[in-house]
């Protein structure tokens, strides 16, 4: 077992044996002739073990995912070690699968991309000396690919987009908008200054013991909050968006978390349960928070679409915003950017949700994306590391706070 230091490095070394064995799995056809660069992406950065085969042409070739939401639901929440231990379980079998149904063999393929920053790091661990051990055996160039770059870029495997764009990555270990002008040219125009906003649905979810209802029990929290929220009335509650008067890009989600945690205590008292029980209100709690999370959401992306036009960022006519990360799957908060899109006469493009959520094919097309425009590709892998925090891009936020545009009020009518 190799330790490096606990912020960067590489924890988890399966043995040459191991993935020797694994190979041999594998029919080698090596006079075959692959016309197209062909990618296996690996992605391990939080609670996903996740592979696919992409090719340069967008095509999907295999792919295969193992999710440990079940085992975190049950246990409230992401225990780091826990999650490295099911990523050592399972990534052997899911690369196997993903390169399986593919129908390409290893030696086909073009390089492998594996996801090293930023997430958990016993989890990115796993992931990265995985994949160093499987490029050494197929002498195949190796490229590390940021999570956050991944999700910004999977828009265009599924739509013909150009750069530049406007992103909005939302998800339950990240919340940013950023101004992407190449595949890896990003301005970051703000971020969460405390928890993003899928962990503080989560949160909620589980405060509101979402696991215990018959309907939402497989559900992670955003998506059970999303499903219970049809049957509420947002109105109930007067909840207010975060940061009305902070004329930047910035997000926060913990004070709004707070203030709904006393809500639901407050609500358990009066309706007599005791935590843990199923609250009348939940439903109408569910679709409050949703609403407010939106609406914070879509005011935080106006100003970023004002500012990039003030700067000539972004075209005046035209531009394109995509919405990408597990949060962006929620259909009330792309109809809340829709109001938004209306407004300012942009385009809101999302991948499907199934893409939205971390997945194996981001990472392939990442590393097509990255091959395609020959950066970040590595013929030597000495002193790779895993980066469980780094920023995307050249981070403009000061800019954008200075600028301090004012938007105009919308009529969130959803
Ligand atoms: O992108 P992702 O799979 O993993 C991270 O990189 O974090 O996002 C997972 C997050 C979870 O917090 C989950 O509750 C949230 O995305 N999520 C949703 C929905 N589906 C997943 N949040 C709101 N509405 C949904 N439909
Ligand atoms: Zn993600």
């Amino acid at each position: 077992m190799l330790i490096l230091n606990k912020t960067a490095g590489v924890f988890f070394k399966p043995s040459k044996r191991k993935i020797c064995e694994f190979l041999r799995n594998f029919n080698y056809h090596p006079g075959k002739l692959f016309l197209h660069k062909v990618v296996l992406g690996i992605e391990t950065s939080c609670d996903d073990t996740a592979a696919a085969v992409v090719d340069e042409t967008g095509d999907v070739l295999g792919e295969a995912i193992h999710s440990q939401t079940q085992v975190h639901l049950k246990t409230g929440g992401i225990i780091p070690p826990v999650a490295q231990q099911l990523h050592r379980e399972h990534i052997a079998r899911i690369v196997q699968e993903a390169l399986s149904a593919s129908q390409v063999s290893p030696s086909e393929l073009s390089a492998v991309a594996t996801t090293v920053k930023p997430g958990l790091a016993l989890s990115l661990g796993v992931g990265l000396s995985f994949s160093l051990q499987l490029v050494a055996q197929l002498r195949k160039p190796f490229i590390p690919i940021h999570h956050m770059e991944a999700h910004a870029l999977t828009v265009r495997l599924t739509s013909a987009v150009d750069f530049p764009f406007l992103a909005l990555l939302i998800s339950g270990g990240h919340c940013l908008l950023a101004l992407a002008r190449g595949v890896s040219d990003f301005l970051l125009l703000g971020q969460s200054l405390d928890i993003a906003p899928g962990d503080m649905l989560d949160k909620v979810a589980r405060r509101l013991s979402l696991m215990n209802h018959p309907e939402c029990s497989a559900m992670s929290g955003g998506e059970a909050l999303e499903h219970l929220a049809k049957q509420g009335n947002k109105l109930s509650f007067d909840l207010k968006p975060p940061m009305q008067r902070a004329k930047n890009c910035d997000f926060s989600f913990s004070g709004l978390q707070h203030v709904v945690d006393k809500l639901v205590m407050q609500k358990e008292k009066e309706e007599g349960r005791e935590q843990g029980q199923l609250l009348s209100a939940a439903a109408d709690i569910a679709a409050a928070v949703q609403h407010t999370v939106a609406c914070h959401l879509a005011r935080r992306t106006h100003r970023a679409i004002l500012f990039c036009r003030q700067r000539d960022l972004l075209p005046q006519k035209d531009a394109v915003v995509v919405a990408s990360g597990g949060v962006a799957s929620n259909l009330y908060i792309r109809k809340a950017l829709g109001v938004v899109m209306n407004a300012t006469e942009c385009t809101l493009l999302c991948p499907p949700p199934s893409l939205c959520t971390d997945n194996g094919i981001m990472i392939a097309w990442n590393g097509i994306e990255r091959l395609r425009a020959g950066l970040g590709v590595l013929h030597e892998t000495e002193g790779i590391r895993y980066e469980p925090k780094c920023p995307l891009g050249v981070d403009i936020s000061r800019d954008v706070a200075e600028a301090a545009i004012k938007i105009p009020r919308l009529k969130m009518e959803i």
